[in-house]
């Protein structure tokens, strides 16, 4: 794992069309370690963006697809996803080991799977009334635990967390296993929006976690290259 602060930081491109995204990727290149291309670029723009990020940039791209289907299309759609040369791709782990495997297999190697325990978006009381837990931290560290272990076993090489379970995953899982932590929230910014499970920079990086995503606390920020810089520091001082 780098030592690099910058290398940690994963820039969530979350913009709905192309323009802002390039002003982005220039503002930001050199300023954070990797772009996460979600659904709502991916969907406007295609594989075009993976190339302008890779080819231009020169940077690495994280695509965030968060797939959720039967074994086989899993399977054949992140063959597709490592024909992008993409570094990590996303899998939701809530529903079978086959799926995951599935989506190991299917990345040939090329691509690293991570596997999406709990959206950082969902409390405890809300997973309750989809019907796990009873509503309490415990239960949703439990399910997170739980679905990280199965995720392990079918071959993934790491998990999508919040910073309030990376710690707990790693005593688990052991250290390679890879926490990737969104639902950053500096100190200083006040609005967590749609996010549940939000920690700091630096209580992400003590939890162990490995990456941060980010994705609103930068885009939103007056001078993004100056907010992803402050949020370096804080993981430089962590580590
Ligand atoms: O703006 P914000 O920092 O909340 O963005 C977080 C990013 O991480 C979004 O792109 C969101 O889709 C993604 N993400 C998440 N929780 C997960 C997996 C991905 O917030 N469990």
């Amino acid at each position: 794992m780098s030592t690099d602060a910058r290398e940690r930081l994963i820039f969530a491109l979350d913009v709905p069309e192309p323009e802002m995204a390039y002003a982005l990727i220039e503002q930001l290149s050199g300023h954070v370690g990797l772009f996460k291309v979600g659904l709502e670029l991916f969907v406007r723009c295609g594989p075009a963006m993976i190339h302008h990020i890779r080819e231009e940039a020169r940077v690495g791209v994280f695509l965030d697809l968060k797939l959720h289907d039967i074994p086989a299309t899993v399977e054949r759609t992140m063959a597709r996803i490592a024909d992008l040369g993409v570094q990590f791709a996303t899998v939701h782990c809530g529903e079978s080991p086959e799926m995951l495997a599935a989506a190991v297999r299917g990345s040939g190697g090329q691509v690293g799977v991570l596997g999406v325990t709990v959206l950082t978006s969902v409390s405890a009381d809300a997973l309750r009334l989809a019907g796990f837990g009873d509503g309490s931290q415990s239960a949703l560290t439990e399910l997170v635990r739980q679905r990280a272990a199965i995720a392990k076993s079918a071959g993934v090489q790491g998990v999508v967390c919040s910073g309030l379970e990376a710690a707990a995953l790693k005593a688990d899982l052991g250290e390679d296993f890879l926490a990737v932590t969104p639902g950053i929230r500096p100190a200083e910014a006040a609005a967590a929006g749609d996010q549940q499970r939000v920690v700091t920079p630096g209580a992400a990086i003590a939890a162990g976690a490995d990456y941060l995503v980010v994705g609103r606390p930068i885009r939103d920020a007056r001078d993004p290259a100056a907010a992803a810089d402050a949020i370096s520091a804080e993981i430089a001082a962590a580590l």
